[in-house]
């Protein structure tokens, strides 16, 4: 009795010299003498994971707290914390080892993980974390020859990641009345990023989304028109953050009402004149030559009427000259 609350004692200002500000101290004491007096009964070691489940931004530190409570001296203490990752749950790896004094880390976390209160705790910090910390930690500690009851705690950690920057993309037809459909896709974050489409200009519309899988999106516009140009933003956000990516929609259409509808009807009409104007001129001009080609030509007939009328004149007085 003597003994284990010693230990105890020991173990919490190890604890609290080592991080501060995990647990309230008030909950704390109250806890603990909840453990002294199960302790008392049992006498037999006892593992309690003061949290079931931590949460840790990616490349941040963590404390994966573990206390246990234990009336013999720790000569043979022995700890082993497991990790069933949350991408391959069904082969868990040592993460740490405390044995006879000895400290053995997995090859995956060597120099990012270590005691922080040994022998008092079984606390453990893991540094600079990734994607492949998450998962289902299990801390067990032994202490011959005290049996333990339960020798073992659990706790799962979750490893936090900022959504990454999507991707958008748009595929389709361009020209008036066709359609176009603007994908976005992102490659990571946890919790998984919500993903959203809105059309910026003239104003802020949100538009339905389909999504394909959970990592990406898409939206589809049928028979688009100068009215659909404009900038469309692509939003992947979780807890952490948001990225965006933009598409500028330019949308090539000659529909009259808008401005470059007006300026080509202003151009037709004008070049349309402008053709009639030559037509005009061509066809007068064409009357005009005709008129005097058609002068001189009856010119022309006249002199000959004439020549030939003075051959037929001359010709008879030849004729009758010639008879007479
Ligand atoms: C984790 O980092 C802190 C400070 O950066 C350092 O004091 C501590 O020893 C590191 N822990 C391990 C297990 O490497
Ligand atoms: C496409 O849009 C134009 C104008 O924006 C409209 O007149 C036409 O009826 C639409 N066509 C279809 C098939 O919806
Ligand atoms: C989108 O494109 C149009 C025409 O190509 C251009 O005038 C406009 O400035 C662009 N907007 C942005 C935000 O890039």
């Amino acid at each position: 009795m003597a003994s284990f609350l010693f230990w105890h004692m020991r173990g919490e200002r190890a604890e609290l010299a080592s991080h501060t500000a995990m647990v309230a101290p008030g909950r704390r004491a109250l806890w603990s003498l909840c453990v002294c007096f199960t302790a008392l009964h049992t006498n037999a070691l006892r593992v309690t994971m003061r949290e079931s489940t931590a949460e840790v931004v990616r490349g941040d530190f963590v404390i994966l707290p573990c206390s246990f409570f234990t009336s013999s001296p720790l000569s043979r203490l022995n700890i082993i914390w497991t990790l069933a990752p949350l991408s391959s749950p069904e082969s868990p790896i040592q993460v740490i080892v405390y044995d006879h004094g000895q400290i053995i880390e997995d090859p995956s976390l060597i120099g990012r993980v270590g005691f922080t209160g040994i022998p008092w705790s079984a606390d453990i910090m893991v540094n600079d974390t990734r994607l492949s910390d998450a998962g289902i930690y299990r801390c067990m500690v032994n202490n011959p020859p005290e049996t333990a009851d339960p020798g073992i705690g659990e706790l799962l950690l979750t490893v936090l990641v900022a959504p990454s920057l999507p991707t958008c993309q748009w595929d389709g037809d361009m020209d008036a009345g066709g359609s176009v459909t603007l994908s976005c896709s992102v490659v990571e974050g946890v919790p998984t990023p919500e993903i959203h489409w809105d059309k910026l200009n003239p104003e802020e519309i949100s538009l339905p989304i389909n999504m394909e899988g959970e990592l990406s999106g898409s939206v589809q516009i049928v028979n688009v028109s100068s009215q659909t140009s404009g900038l469309y933003r692509c939003s992947a956000s979780n807890l952490l953050g948001t990225e965006n990516c933009y598409i500028n929609l330019s949308i090539y259409s000659a529909v009259a009402g808008s401005s470059s509808g007006i300026l080509q009807g202003v151009l037709l009409t004008l070049s349309m004149s402008l053709m009639l104007l030559t037509l005009l001129v061509l066809m007068t001009w064409l009357h005009r030559t005709g008129q005097d080609g058609r002068r001189r030509v009856s010119k022309e007939e006249e002199e000959e009427e004439e020549e030939g009328y003075n051959e037929i004149r001359y010709t008879p007085s030849l004729m009758k000259r010639s008879f007479v």
